[in-house]
C-alpha cells in the first residue's frame, strides 16, 4: 500500500503508463495511480513479479491494471506496446518514464557495447516512449510526462559512470521535451529520488551501515521507501501542477 490518502478526481478513468512498473518505485507509482481510479498500464521486462502485481491490484481497483512485457531497449517493441495500450484503453494522459538499472561497472572494463546497452536501458527509452505516447496525448488535448532521474549524478559516485551520465541526460531531455511538447499542453517534469530503500537496493547495494550514513545526511531522519516518490509523482501529473513544466524535483529527505 502506498499510504497516499490525497485524491485527485482528474485521474479517474485517465490512461496512465508507467515503465518499469513491476517492482520498486514503479510498482508503488502503479498502485498510486490505480488507487486514484486511473486506467493504469505498465511495462516491465520482469514477468513473474509484474503479473503478480497486476493481478493483486486488479482485485480491488476501479479498472484492471494491465502489464505488458517489453524490453525497453527494443524501440520497436515500445511502439507496439503503446499502440496496443491506446487501442485497448484509450489515450494515455500520464506517462511515467521510471525504468532503469543502476548496475555498477568498473571504469576500465566498460566497452562500447556495454556503454550503448547501458544508455539504452537508462536513457534512450525515455525519449522513444515519450515519442510513441505523444500523439495520443496531443489528440486528447494534453498530458503529463514524469521522468525519473536520480541524485546519484550530483554525488560524485564513481561506481557507475554510465548510469550517472544517463541520469544527468534525463534532466536535459526533460527540458527539451518540455519545450517541444508544451505547445500541445503536454507538461514534462523530472523527479530525482535520493536513497529509496527497495528490495533490489537491499539485495544488491545497501547495508544497515550505509543506510544509517545516508540518513545522517538527510534533514528528515527517516528511511525513505518507494511510497515517498508516489505523492510527488501524483502532484506533478495532477491539475495542481498545471503551470509546472521543465522542472526537476529532488525527493531525497533533504540531502541537497
Ligand atoms: N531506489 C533508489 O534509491 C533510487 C534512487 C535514485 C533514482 N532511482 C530511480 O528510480 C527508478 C526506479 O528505481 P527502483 O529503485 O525502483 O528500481 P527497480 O530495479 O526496483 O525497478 C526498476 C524496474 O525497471 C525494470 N526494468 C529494468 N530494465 C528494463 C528494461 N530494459 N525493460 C523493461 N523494464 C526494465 C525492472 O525489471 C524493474 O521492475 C529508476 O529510474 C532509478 O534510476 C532510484
Amino acid at each position: 500500500m502506498t499510504g497516499i490518502v490525497a485524491q485527485f478526481p482528474e485521474f479517474r478513468d485517465r490512461g496512465v503508463l508507467v515503465t518499469g512498473g513491476g517492482s520498486g518505485i514503479g510498482a508503488a507509482i502503479v498502485e498510486g495511480f490505480a488507487r486514484q481510479g486511473a486506467k493504469v498500464s505498465f511495462i516491465d521486462i520482469a514477468e513473474t513479479e509484474s503479473r503478480e502485481l497486476a493481478e493483486r491490484l486488479s482485485r480491488d481497483t476501479l479498472h484492471p491494471v494491465r502489464f505488458h512485457q517489453v524490453d525497453l531497449r527494443d524501440v520497436g517493441a515500445i511502439r507496439k506496446a503503446v499502440d496496443t495500450i491506446v487501442a485497448h484503453s484509450g489515450p494515455i494522459g500520464v506517462l511515467v518514464n521510471n525504468a532503469a538499472r543502476d548496475d555498477r561497472h568498473e571504469f576500465e572494463a566498460v566497452t562500447e557495447e556495454y556503454w550503448d546497452s547501458n544508455q539504452a536501458t537508462n536513457l534512450r527509452h525515455v525519449f522513444f516512449t515519450t515519442q510513441a505516447v505523444a500523439p495520443s496525448m496531443r489528440a486528447a488535448g494534453g498530458g503529463a510526462v514524469i521522468n525519473m532521474s536520480s541524485i546519484a549524478f550530483l554525488l560524485n559516485m564513481p561506481e557507475f559512470p554510465a548510469y550517472t551520465t544517463a541520469k544527468a541526460g534525463v534532466i536535459g531531455l526533460t527540458k527539451s521535451l518540455a519545450g517541444k511538447l508544451g505547445p500541445d499542453n503536454i507538461r514534462v517534469n523530472c523527479i530525482l529520488p535520493g536513497m529509496i530503500v527497495t528490495d533490489r537496493q537491499m539485495k544488491l547495494w545497501l547495508t544497515d551501515e550505509s543506510i544509517a550514513q545516508t540518513i545522517q545526511r538527510q534533514c528528515i531522519k527517516k528511511v525513505l521507501h518507494a511510497d515517498a516518490i508516489v505523492g510527488p509523482c501524483l502532484f506533478l501529473a495532477s491539475d495542481c501542477a498545471a503551470a509546472v513544466s521543465a522542472q526537476s524535483l529532488i525527493v531525497d529527505g533533504g540531502i541537497f
